[in-house]
């Protein structure tokens, strides 16, 4: 009898050594019809049961490891040849090739959003929405702003079908919708986009955007208002700047107040930016007036509260150093990807 192992070990050999056409040359040498194994399988019928026994198994397994061998050998191969046809066309496989876009990055605006409402929602504030297109009611009469009323001069705004529809001019509507659904207590801020019926310019646009502060619940004063503000303002801007308040007017509030922030670029001491004042205005606030809660049936006798409006813009303004509002809506990736 031939020996069995040593065929196979050259066979596995030549393999080993083989490229593609001399592969199928050996597959044909061994496993063919009248291969080497196959004249081996055959030949078989001439010894003893026994001896069948023994040769048999070690042909079958000198054939099923020449054709696995014979298989790797060809999968080897062809890999190889790919590999080597993209290191030549420089085909780079990874997914860059095929999407060849940087990365993109939050908007500036979104980014300040998202840094005001995460220092609110670490003072205990929840977070809501409201809809962008209002009726009179929530914009302005739940606000204490009825019809003919002067303070509706400097919120012009745009109209829809009917004139009861419109686009909100604040987010303070949102503090309606808020009230309307809750019982007291209410600690809530409402971010979102707003309009008004006005020509663009460095620091006016159409479109903004504001985010509105509320607490509602009993014995809330004026102290509150102060301490929160001031938390937001030091966790925001940073620890060592003072804030002061200033009395104002607003509808919907009473007292009302604007809130300003030392300089944080001159610390007070008066330059550019704060027009030698020392102070920037941020923000305005004030305790809720009775008849808001009125108009959302809180009993005022019981219940007080504090609101404030956050402009958006004017704030990322003052964080980042920039001098005009309509960098923000432009889609200037020069502008947006320094952000
Ligand atoms: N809604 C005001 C505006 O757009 C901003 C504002 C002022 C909101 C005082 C408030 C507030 O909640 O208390 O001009």
């Amino acid at each position: 009898m031939v020996n069995i192992e040593q065929i196979a070990s050259e066979a596995l050999a030549k393999i080993d050594g083989a490229d593609i056409s001399a592969l199928e040359v050996l597959r044909l040498e061994y496993l063919g019809k009248s291969g080497v194994l196959t004249q081996i399988l055959k030949s078989l019928s001439q010894y003893s049961t026994e001896e069948k026994k023994v040769f048999g198994s070690m042909a079958n397994k000198a054939k099923s490891d020449i054709e696995k061998a014979i298989e790797n050998k060809k999968e080897n191969l062809k890999k190889a040849a790919l590999d080597e046809k993209m290191l030549k066309e420089k085909l780079d496989p990874s997914p860059a090739f095929y999407f060849p876009f940087s990365k993109g990055s939050l908007h500036p605006i979104l980014q300040t959003i998202d840094g005001i409402c995460c220092v609110f929602k670490s003072l205990g504030f929840s977070v809501a929405e409201g809809p962008e297109i209002e009726t009179d009611w929530y914009n302005f009469e739940a606000l204490n702003i009825p019809k003919d009323h002067p303070a509706r001069d400097a919120q012009d705004t745009f109209y829809l079908e009917g004139m009861n529809n419109l686009l909100r001019t604040h987010t303070s509507p949102g503090q309606i919708h808020v009230m309307e659904k809750q019982v007291p207590p209410v600690k809530v801020i409402v971010p979102g986009r707003v309009y008004r019926n006005e020509a663009s310019d460095a620091s006016h646009s159409s479109t903004f955007h504001q985010i509105e502060g509320l607490a509602v619940g009993e014995n809330i004063t004026f102290a509150d208002l102060k301490n929160v503000l001031a938390q937001f303002v030091h966790k925001f801007f940073g620890n060592d700047l003072d804030i002061r308040f200033r009395p104002s007017y607003f509808q919907f509030t009473e007292p009302s107040a604007e809130v300003d922030i030392q300089c944080f670029f001159c610390k007070g001491k008066g330059c550019r930016v704060c027009k030698n004042s020392g102070w920037i205005e941020t923000l305005g606030c004030g305790m809720v007036h009775p008849n808001v809660l009125k108009a959302v049936n809180y009993d005022a006798e019981k219940y007080s509260g504090y609101a404030f409006g956050i402009g958006v813009e004017r704030v990322a303004m003052l964080k980042y150093g920039i001098d005009d509002i309509r960098l923000f809506y432009e889609n200037d990736l020069r502008f947006l990807k320094q952000f």
